[in-house]
């Protein structure tokens, strides 16, 4: 266990990326190994034995399996075929541990992750130590000077890291089950609110570069490429992103009643699940609290929104007289902006309310919450799906899901980028996805536009 100082985050990430192009050192690989592989254990340490099992939902994987499978990513495309004399810890763990890789062979089914009371914890820390103490012997030979290699290990960096967060999204998720809502940690002091009245900030268009070629940078998902031009023309988007006080407007409003804000896809969705707030939302006594990973409070309205669907995403920015930005949209507004923000290593694991403006205008482009944008997740112009295994990584995931951006507090420090795109179905509403709205600029605001909707926070306490 570990209290609540900030979390030990990847410290040489930084460095690490630093040293751009140039072939990293052995030094700096086993590093970063050991850097990402304890702050898994990190976030690991906070949970029981029994914690660790639990699987709440099918969407949901217990801590313990998401410890064992990055292991097994690591072990199956990188000591398996590398490491001369490799000898698996268990020959079963392979069939345990795969996630959906058709091409590595059957597996456990994603459903009945839970069951698997055997292996033990114990056992899963000494498959990890084995799998760390082969890594090292691996990194430590010709490894470096292996590009290869060397772009596989970053894959297993950036997929281990996925991890982290989808540990930290399932594990609030079983806690939301029990009616004692169990403490993840203890939240950190925060800083003083310091939330803008909302206001829209235009955006030029043009024949704009969208995503990355891949071998242009240190690291990227193929997904994000290859480069190329898109025109977006000019474009609004909110300065801000929408935070609970907002939200409860379109609750109070009606926003759940009324079919003109929904697709019909959502509207239907809503009316089988009787959604009518945010996953985790619930009503004592006529005032909303939301369950968090620290703890079951009440909402404060000055926080930016989360675990709201696509549909829902959606359904509030056409109430609010906008829509949600395309990914290009996005992408662009962001630029170069340094990827700051609350991150996981803020040990928050929450957002917070926005306190400085801090990118010309804007507030929390990066951390926080994930934002819905209206893009459907398809491969981009030229996109090709690599040879071997690693190529279900992510193109054939590339059908009825939207894309989201920006990174959340649950995302490791060093994991997000201007390109990357994360993607879940419409929804999907366990992850932390949030709302940042957009509008033409064609067409002028609509009246009374938008200080009727998103009222200065002196007017909502006047
Ligand atoms: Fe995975």
């Amino acid at each position: 266990m570990f209290g609540n100082a900030r979390l030990v985050a990847v410290v040489s990430y930084y460095t690490y990326m630093n040293t751009s192009l140039t072939s990293p050192s052995t030094a700096t690989l086993l590093e970063r190994y050991r850097d990402v592989r304890s702050f898994t254990e990190q976030l690991a340490s906070r949970l029981s034995a029994e914690d660790q099992l639990v699987q709440s939902m099918p969407d949901v994987s217990p801590t313990k399996w998401h410890r064992a499978h990055v292991t097994w990513f690591f072990e199956t495309f990188l000591l398996r075929p590398n490491l001369a004399g490799y000898e698996p810890i268990d020959p079963q763990y392979e069939y345990l541990f795969n996630s959906y890789y058709e091409s590595v062979g059957d597996r456990q089914l994603r459903s009945e992750r839970g069951l698997l009371s055997r292996p033990s914890n114990d056992e899963v820390q000494a498959y990890r130590k084995h799998v760390d103490a082969a890594m090292a012997t691996l990194i430590s030979g010709d490894f470096a000077e292996r590009p290869d290699l060397v772009d596989l290990l970053h894959l297993g960096f950036h997929h281990e890291q996925q991890h982290q967060e989808l540990l930290l999204m399932d594990i609030k998720h079983v806690f939301s089950r029990n009616v004692g809502h169990p403490v993840y940690a203890a939240e950190p002091d925060r800083s003083a609110a310091n939330v803008p009245e909302f206001s829209w900030i235009e955006v030029e268009g043009g024949v704009v570069d969208i995503g990355c070629n891949v071998a242009d940078v240190e690291f990227a998902f193929d997904n994000e490429g290859p480069k190329h031009q898109q025109v977006v023309p000019s474009f609004a988007l909110g300065n801000r992103l929408v935070t609970n006080a907002d939200w409860l407007r379109f609750v109070d409003d009606g926003g759940y009643t009324d079919a003109r804000h929904w697709l019909s896809a959502g509207w239907s969705h809503i009316n089988e699940t009787g959604w009518n707030a945010p996953l985790y939302w619930e009503q004592c006594g006529g005032e909303w609290f939301v369950h968090t990973l620290h703890g079951f409070v009440p909402i404060d309205p000055a926080e930016p929104v989360v675990h709201v669907s696509y549909f829902e995403a959606d359904a509030f920015a056409r109430w609010a007289g906008g829509r949600l930005p395309t990914e290009a949209e996005w992408e662009l507004a962001v630029g170069d902006r340094p990827t700051q923000g609350n991150l996981a290593d803020s040990g928050h694991f929450h957002p917070v309310p926005a306190t400085v403006v801090d990118h010309d205008g804007f507030t929390q482009l990066y951390g926080d919450v994930w934002e819905w944008t209206s893009s459907p997740y398809t491969a981009y112009p030229g996109f090709v799906v690599a040879d071997g295994a690693v190529g279900e990584y992510n193109g054939k995931f590339m059908v009825n899901q939207q894309v989201l951006r920006g990174g959340c507090c649950a995302t490791s420090p060093g994991h997000v980028r201007p390109t990357y795109r994360n993607f879940f179905p419409a929804h999907a509403r366990w992850l932390f996805g949030g709302v940042r709205i957009a509008r033409n600029v064609a067409t002028p605001a609509p009246a009374p536009f938008p200080s009727a909707i998103f009222p200065s926070r002196d007017a909502e306490t006047s």
